[in-house]
C-alpha cells in the first residue's frame, strides 16, 4: 500500500507562518524527516507518537546520505505511512526536492508539495522593504554565495543589474570574498545591502551597509540572508524608529556603514522600546 509523501515548507521558523495545509499535516504525519532549519517550535506542533528525524546536512556535517533520505520515504510511503519531508522556507529553494521528486517518480511514490516561506521574503517582510518597486527594482534573483558541495565561489555574473534585488541564500561569512564577487560583477560600491540573521525568528537582528563595505560586517549569528540592491536599505519612515532598537544613521548610503540594528519586539504585545537613534546627519 502506497501513501503520499508529502514536501513540505516549514516557512523562516515562526509556527503562525506555516500554511494551513502544512499544520494539518504535522498533525497527521506518521514520519517527518526535517532540516536543521526547522524550528523547534515547529517540530513541536508535529503529532506526538510521529517518528521524527533530523535529517539534516549542513555544510561537512552529514549525518545522513541523500540516498538513505530517499530510501526513508520511499520505505514508509510503501509501508502506507504518511510522510513528510519537512524543510525551512519552501522546499523548491536551496533544497534538494529536485533530486527527491526524482526518486520518488523512479519509485512510483505519489507525492505533494506544500510552499513555505522562503527567506527572502521573511527577511524582506521583517525588515519592511519591498523586493521589488516600480521606481528602483523590477527583478528579484535568488543566488547562493557558494555551492555547498565544493564551496566554489558563486559567479553573479551579469545576471545583476541596478534594477535587481539580488537575495543571497548561504552568504556565510567570509564577507571580503563576497564583496569582491559583487564587485567583480560589476555591482557598484555603494549599492545597499542589508545582512539579516535568523529572519522572523528569536534574536533576529540586521546590519545595514554598502557593498563597497561589506567586509566590515559583523559575523552574525546562522541562518542569515544578504539583500543587495537599491532598495536594501532600512526604511525611511518612522516606523523604522520602532521596528529596530538602535540606529545611527548618517548622511549617504557610505554612513549605514557598521549600522547594525536589533529588532526590537515590537512584533509582539509588549510595549514599544524607546529607540535609540544617533543621527549625526541629516538621516539616511
Ligand atoms: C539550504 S538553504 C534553504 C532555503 C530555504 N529552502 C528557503 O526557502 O528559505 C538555507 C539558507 O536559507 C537562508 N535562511 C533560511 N532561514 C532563514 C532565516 N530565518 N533567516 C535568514 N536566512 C534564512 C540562509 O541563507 C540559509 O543558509
Amino acid at each position: 500500500m502506497n501513501a503520499t509523501v508529502y514536501l513540505v515548507g516549514a516557512g523562516p521558523g515562526d509556527p503562525d507562518l506555516l500554511t494551513r495545509k502544512a499544520l494539518r499535516l504535522l498533525q497527521c504525519a506518521d514520519v517527518v524527516l526535517h532540516d536543521d532549519l526547522v524550528s523547534p517550535e515547529i517540530l513541536q506542533l508535529v503529532r506526538s507518537g510521529a517518528l521524527t528525524q533530523n535529517v539534516g546536512k549542513r555544510c561537512g556535517q552529514k549525518r545522513i546520505t541523500q540516498q538513505q533520505i530517499h530510501a526513508r520515504m520511499i520505505d514508509a510511503a510503501r509501508q502506507g505511512k504518511i510522510v513528510i519531508r519537512l524543510q525551512g522556507g519552501d522546499p523548491l529553494l536551496y533544497g534538494r526536492a529536485g533530486e527527491e521528486m526524482d526518486a520518488l517518480r523512479n519509485a512510483g511514490i505519489q507525492f505533494e508539495i506544500v510552499p513555505g516561506i522562503t527567506a527572502a521574503f521573511a527577511a524582506a517582510a521583517s525588515a519592511k522593504i519591498p523586493l521589488t518597486d516600480r521606481r528602483l527594482a523590477s527583478k528579484v534573483i535568488f543566488h547562493t554565495a557558494h555551492h555547498c558541495k565544493e564551496d566554489v565561489p558563486a559567479d553573479f555574473g551579469s545576471a545583476i543589474s541596478s534594477d535587481s534585488t539580488l537575495a543571497i541564500y548561504m552568504p556565510g561569512h567570509d564577507y571580503a570574498r563576497l564583496q569582491n564577487q559583487l564587485l567583480a560583477s560589476g555591482v557598484d560600491p555603494e549599492t545597499p545591502c542589508l545582512l539579516i540573521s535568523r529572519a522572523m525568528r528569536p534574536g533576529e537582528s540586521f546590519h545595514a551597509t554598502v557593498v563597497g563595505k561589506l567586509s566590515l560586517a559583523p559575523r552574525v549569528s546562522a541562518p542569515s540572508i544578504l539583500l543587495v540592491g537599491l532598495l536594501a536599505k532600512p526604511p525611511h519612515r518612522a516606523d523604522a524608529a520602532i521596528a529596530f532598537s538602535r540606529i545611527e544613521a548618517n548622511q549617504s548610503y557610505s554612513a549605514l556603514e557598521n549600522m547594525t540594528m536589533q529588532c526590537a519586539s515590537v512584533l509582539g504585545d509588549g510595549p514599544a522600546p524607546s529607540p535609540t537613534i544617533r543621527n549625526s546627519g541629516r538621516g539616511c
